[in-house]
């Protein structure tokens, strides 16, 4: 698919190349009572000098950011710090990161990547929460068999005073079924149990899904189970079903939107037209018929 043609689909999915586009997107969702998280795009690294530069661009986003009084946190894919390079260089990176965000009394979310990392991300952010308790939180992806008995296994951290955190998702990338439930109403299902287990034992819940049945039945557990504000937000992709995140945002829940930008937009935009190819013909059709 030509690159012109990409950035087409690409610019409702994505804020833009540069920090101050990622900036003005982000003033904009506040302005409208919706907190952003950060994503710099950017994920395919060889080099040990790419994750250095990868972590000196948060670094300095994060300064930004803050500086602006932006209302929001960041989210970061472990692999643009060298997870598969060397997994310690990357913790290193990323607890400068955090220590970072910590100091500026802001967040870092850890995203979840395929299988192969899931050990590695669940290992480094155990290590982060025990020295930044507030200030770092975790991914996790219902589709993976694992999951459920990692949250069960991650709870030994948890704590009143400082829940974990979790954003939880369906999770994005093809997996294997030996690892990965293949059906939709399974994933669906698996969804709604791990947020339950979230909910029961105290933990922060990032309901991160576009799907209303999985935002109707959360809505149902939180208000049968009574869980507090604090205790929970929405979260969404940017340009993602606008319609069902604003009438979360009347309802008056906390949503936060992913607000992607860097040079990186294709490959991130590729990604999502396989993911709904359907949008795709959408977006040519209306290249056609105007009006
Ligand atoms: P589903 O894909 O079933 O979509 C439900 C409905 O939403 C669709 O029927 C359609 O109407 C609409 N929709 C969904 N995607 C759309 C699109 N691209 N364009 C237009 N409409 C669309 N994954 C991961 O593996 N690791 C991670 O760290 C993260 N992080 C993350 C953060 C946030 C804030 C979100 C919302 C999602 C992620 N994901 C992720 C992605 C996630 O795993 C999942 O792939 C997508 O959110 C799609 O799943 P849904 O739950 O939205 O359901």
């Amino acid at each position: 698919m030509p690159k012109k043609l990409v950035w087409v689909f690409s610019k409702r999915y994505i804020a833009g190349e540069t920090m101050e586009e990622g900036l003005l997107a982000s003033k904009l969702l506040n302005e409208k009572g919706i907190e952003v998280t950060v994503d710099i795009l950017g994920e395919f690294i060889t080099t040990l000098a790419e994750a250095e530069k990868n972590r000196d661009e948060y670094l300095e986003v994060i300064e930004r950011f803050t500086a602006d009084n932006v209302k929001g946190n960041f989210s970061i894919k472990p692999t643009m710090f060298g997870l598969l390079i060397d997994k310690e260089v990357c913790y290193t990176h990323l607890r400068e990161v955090v220590k970072f965000a910590a100091e500026k009394d802001s967040f870092i979310r850890i995203d979840m990547e395929d299988s192969q990392c899931v050990d590695m991300e669940i290992d480094i952010f155990r290590r982060l929460r025990t020295e930044f308790p507030k200030h770092v939180g975790l991914v996790l992806q219902a589709y993976l068999r694992r999951t459920e008995s990692d949250i069960i296994a991650l709870n030994d951290i948890n704590n009143k005073n400082y829940p974990i955190s979790f954003r939880l998702c369906k999770g994005i990338y093809v997996e294997p079924e030996h690892l990965a439930f293949k059906g939709y109403d399974e994933v669906r299902e698996h969804y709604l149990t791990d947020l339950k287990y979230m909910f029961e034992n105290k933990m922060y819940a990032g309901i991160a899904t576009h799907d209303k049945y999985l935002v109707e039945e959360a809505l149902k557990l939180i208000e049968e189970m009574n869980i507090p504000k604090n205790m929970y937000e929405f979260q969404m992709l940017y340009g993602v079903t606008p319609e069902l995140r604003q009438s979360i945002v009347d309802g008056g829940h906390k949503m936060r939107v992913y607000v992607p930008f860097g040079q990186q937009w294709f490959n991130y935009s590729t990604r999502r037209l396989k993911e709904n190819p359907k949008m795709a013909q959408h977006i040519i059709k209306a290249l056609f018929i105007r009006g």
